[in-house]
């Protein structure tokens, strides 16, 4: 059989995942590696044990060789257009989050996918966590009624990056899409990923930008915490708050409140970086009325010991070997982008914006 041959783009510290990854699986070969600082690639090759690979200081370079499929591994700026690069040239593209920086490049690229038939699939590994799919087995049984309000996001105490993460013009956006987009893409992915209308939001960045605070705060340029109430076509709405410092030890649960029951989520572990959604489930209690009074029921959790990176990785390198769809396709975390973009512009204009999608998302 022969091998699909993988390109990596970015060889910073996500790529190690992506290659670590690739090396378990025997139906994938890494033939290339591309990073815009020089020599930076070769020396990944290296310390990977990437022996077969070829290194190279561009993208466009990479993207020449006879590849099938690339891991997009740079900062969340770069990501339009590598991503409508490896598309066009014909690569199918797993892509790190966040998706895109803002509405209008996350449509150029969904375009990009449309018109070359290649799969853009984006790397939202918790979705690999079983207690995901359970979490959303549950929210489509129809066992909650109607969902009318949730409530989503994390918060850590102290957990802020630095370096390309808070750079405006490398990053794009801070905790909201650095973190906020794992919450998101959980609760919307469980309800069906409804399309939204409005966004009212805040955003501040009073930590970020102290250096008591932050080694690097003078070169601090995006959102430390941000909160927004988003309204959905369905008549939904959810509260989405997210920090990356706060003076407070969490941000709540996740909750879902339909018109038959609720379902209050924690996320696995604890401390200062949890509640962030980037693992799996710890626990799901479901409120309802049952036997004559106000009931509560746990939700036995499926006991797993995946790798949750390994297997967006394998789920990916598979539908490339099989043909299949795209697993986490792009089209669908527009509709989070449009969220995202709609926070930004209600921060800055201190109002409500509304959020307009295309009519295929
Ligand atoms: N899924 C996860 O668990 C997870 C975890 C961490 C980071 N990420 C995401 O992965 C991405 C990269 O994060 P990181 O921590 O590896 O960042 P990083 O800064 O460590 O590495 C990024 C690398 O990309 C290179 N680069 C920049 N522009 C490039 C271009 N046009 N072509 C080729 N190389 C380019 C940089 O030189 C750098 O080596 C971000 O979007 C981040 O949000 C995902």
């Amino acid at each position: 059989m022969n091998k699909i041959k993988v390109g990596i783009i970015g060889s910073g510290g996500i790529a190690r995942a992506h290659a670590a990854a690739y090396k378990k699986l025997p139906f994938v070969e890494v033939t290339a590696v591309a990073d815009v600082v020089p020599g930076k690639a070769l020396e990944f090759v290296a310390a990977a044990g990437l022996t077969d690979a070829a290194a190279f200081d561009s993208h466009t370079e990479l993207l020449a060789e006879g590849l099938d499929a690339v891991s997009i591994c740079t900062p969340n700026a770069s990501h339009h257009r590598t991503t409508v690069d490896a598309l066009r040239s014909g690569k199918h593209v797993l892509l790190e989050k966040p998706m895109a920086v803002s509405l209008d490049e996350a449509l150029d690229m969904v375009q990009a996918q449309r018109e070359t038939g290649r799969m853009l699939s984006i790397g939202f590994q918790p979705r690999y966590d079983p207690n995901m799919k359970r979490l959303q087995d549950i929210i489509r049984s129809g066992r909650l009624g109607d969902v009318y309000y949730v409530e989503t996001g994390g918060g850590r105490r102290r957990g802020m990056p630095g370096g390309t993460f808070i750079r405006k013009s490398l990053s794009g956006a801070g905790a909201m899409a650095d973190i906020g987009c794992y919450s998101l893409d959980m609760a919307l992915n469980a309800l069906g990923y409804p399309r939204p209308v409005s966004v009212s939001a805040f955003a501040s960045s009073h930590f970020g930008t102290n250096p008591l605070y932050h080694a690097e705060a003078i070169h601090f340029e995006v959102e430390d915490f941000g909160v927004a109430m988003i309204r959905f076509e369905n008549d939904m709405v959810l509260q989405f708050k997210i920090a990356w410092a706060m003076h407070m030890d969490t941000l709540g649960p996740t909750m879902f409140l339909g018109t038959n029951a609720g379902l209050k989520v924690l996320p696995y572990g604890s401390g200062p970086w949890s509640g962030v959604w980037d693992g799996s489930i710890g626990s799901m209690m479901l409120y309802h009325d049952d036997f004559g009074g106000l009931t509560q029921t746990e939700v036995p959790l499926i006991e797993h010991r995946l790798d949750l990176f390994f297997e967006k990785v394998r789920d990916f390198a598979e539908a490339v070997r099989d043909g299949r769809d795209a697993p986490i396709p792009g089209e669908q975390i527009l509709i989070q982008q449009a969220i995202i973009d709609g926070v930004f512009r209600s921060a800055e204009a201190k109002r409500e914006v509304s959020v307009e999608l295309p009519v295929y998302a």
